[in-house]
């Protein structure tokens, strides 16, 4: 069980200078939480070396990207993009003529989820043949990484990886009733966990989002154990997610989304990112708030402790940040909407006893109940309600500032990180914004 740590102070600007090197492994989509790494790191001179999780083909067969997708990924970036596609996980993947998980689920119905069967010893040894395809593909993204980085350059390797819902039509309906669902559509999350399909997406949860941070780790070790004995530092970083620390009736508080099934993974990772540094390895995952993003569209209501960062960046920041920004966001808001009475009914949401009954770190992740989803996608659906247009969101303003504000604390504490788990909670995102390193961001 990973000891609740939350970074509480910035830290010292890092060491990186030019030259230096970003990996980012994953692929940058416009405004997931990898944006705020790649801006820092641009901002103090460094280079940024990017990856591709490659694209299926219409066979189903794994690709690297064509001359204009990467010409494209490479203009989102603004570098160079190594061509490996390193897509993680093992849905697709078919062993000895056996039809791939993804094959099988083909004629899958949600009803049946409790019952779904696979052939028998199919899914051991998909995972398995899909661990040896990433590795493999590791091993000449280490090669070409040798080949363009130089011996005496600090290097952050950053993990972004996240996912492994299983590409079968019968998961949408069920992860929908789980997520979103209300009155008859209501799941309860640990029956679903519970079921042949629950246990499928658990382990493809694990070598998506955590595994994929070992074989890295394991993968990068010749240029690791080149730059460091030529006196450089190699530093790995992980995005986390194991709840957040947020100003509940006014007082800063751990809270968590409900039900995120993926922390049996992130604990996984944390796990990695220990294991790895009690061998000497400089490997941290960065625990960071709920925003939304690609990734984060599914969960409805995770963006409700979003809100509060407004108080905290007025507490921390003081007024001179937090006015523009709340003129900003009163903006969006329809006519007899106003900042306070949004702030104060996400509160209601955050600070409401259905939630403390649920809601302990020492036992996270729980599970959804009936009046625990309901309560929050009303909250949810509330707070939505009160702006006037449903494109221009105060959450896609905020989710910029943590992005941005998260990846200078990621870069400069990765340099000399001072637990292999840390918590980003919205304290310091808003200390950071009254600071040299966080002033353009607001
Ligand atoms: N959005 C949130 O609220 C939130 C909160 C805390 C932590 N995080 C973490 O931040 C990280 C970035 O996520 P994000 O929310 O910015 O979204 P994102 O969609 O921008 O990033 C997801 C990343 O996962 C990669 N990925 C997806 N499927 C993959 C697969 N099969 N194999 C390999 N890579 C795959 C993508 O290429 C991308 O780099 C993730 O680890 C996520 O769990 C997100």
């Amino acid at each position: 069980m990973t000891e609740y740590r939350p970074l509480q102070q910035l830290p010292d600007t890092a060491g990186y200078r030019a030259g230096d090197v970003l990996v980012l492994v994953g692929e940058l989509f416009g405004r997931g939480y990898a944006n705020g790494l790649v801006d820092e790191a641009r901002r103090i001179g460094m280079t940024v070396i990017g990856t591709t999780v490659g694209r299926r083909d219409t066979s189903g067969a794994l690709r690297p990207l064509t001359a204009e997708e990467i010409t494209e990924a490479e203009a989102l970036l603004g570098g160079p993009v190594i061509n490996i596609p390193l897509e993680a996980g093992f849905d697709m993947e078919s062993v000895n003529g056996i039809p791939s998980i993804a094959e099988q689920l083909k004629k899958a119905r949600p009803d049946d989820f409790a019952t779904t069967s696979f052939i028998e010893g199919s899914i051991e040894n998909a995972r398995a043949a899909g661990t040896a395809r990433l590795r493999a593909h590791l091993a000449q993204l280490e090669e070409e990484l040798l080949s363009r980085i130089p011996a005496e350059a600090n290097i952050l390797i950053a993990h972004a990886m996240a996912g492994g819902i299983p590409r079968a039509r019968v998961f949408m309906p069920l992860l929908n009733r789980i997520f979103k669902g209300i009155g008859d559509k209501y799941l309860a999350s640990e029956l679903f966990w519970e079921s042949p399909l629950g246990r499928l997406c658990n382990s493809s949860f694990n070598e998506v989002t955590a595994e994929t941070f070992l074989y890295l780790i394991e993968g990068t070790a010749a240029i690791r154990e080149r730059n460091t004995a030529s006196g450089a530092r190699v530093n790995y970083s992980a995005y986390g997610y194991h709840g957040t620390g947020v100003l509940i009736n006014g007082e800063y508080r751990w809270q968590s989304y409900t039900p995120y099934v993926q922390g049996f993974a992130k604990m996984r990772l944390e796990k990695i990112a220990s294991e790895a540094t009690s061998r000497g390895i400089s490997a941290t995952v960065y625990n960071c708030p709920e925003i939304q993003t690609n990734s984060s569209a599914l969960f409805l209501g995770v963006e409700i402790s979003l809100y509060p960062l407004l108080s905290a960046i007025r507490r921390e920041a003081g007024d001179q940040i937090a006015a523009p920004l709340e003129a900003r966001c009163q903006s969006m808001l329809k006519e007899g909407e106003t900042v306070s009475t949004l702030l104060e009914c996400a509160d209601r949401y955050l600070s409401s006893p259905v939630l403390d009954q649920i809601e302990d770190f020492s036992t996270w992740p729980q599970h959804n109940t009936r009046e625990q989803a309901e309560l929050m996608l009303a909250a949810s659906g509330a707070l939505m309600e009160m702006h006037s247009d449903q494109k221009q969101l105060i959450c896609a303003e905020l989710s910029r500032i943590v992005f941005l504000a998260t990846g200078r604390l990621i870069l400069h504490s990765s340099w000399n990180p001072p637990a292999s788990t840390l918590w980003l909670n919205h304290d310091v995102i808003g200390q950071l914004l009254a600071d040299a390193r966080g002033a353009e961001i607001v």
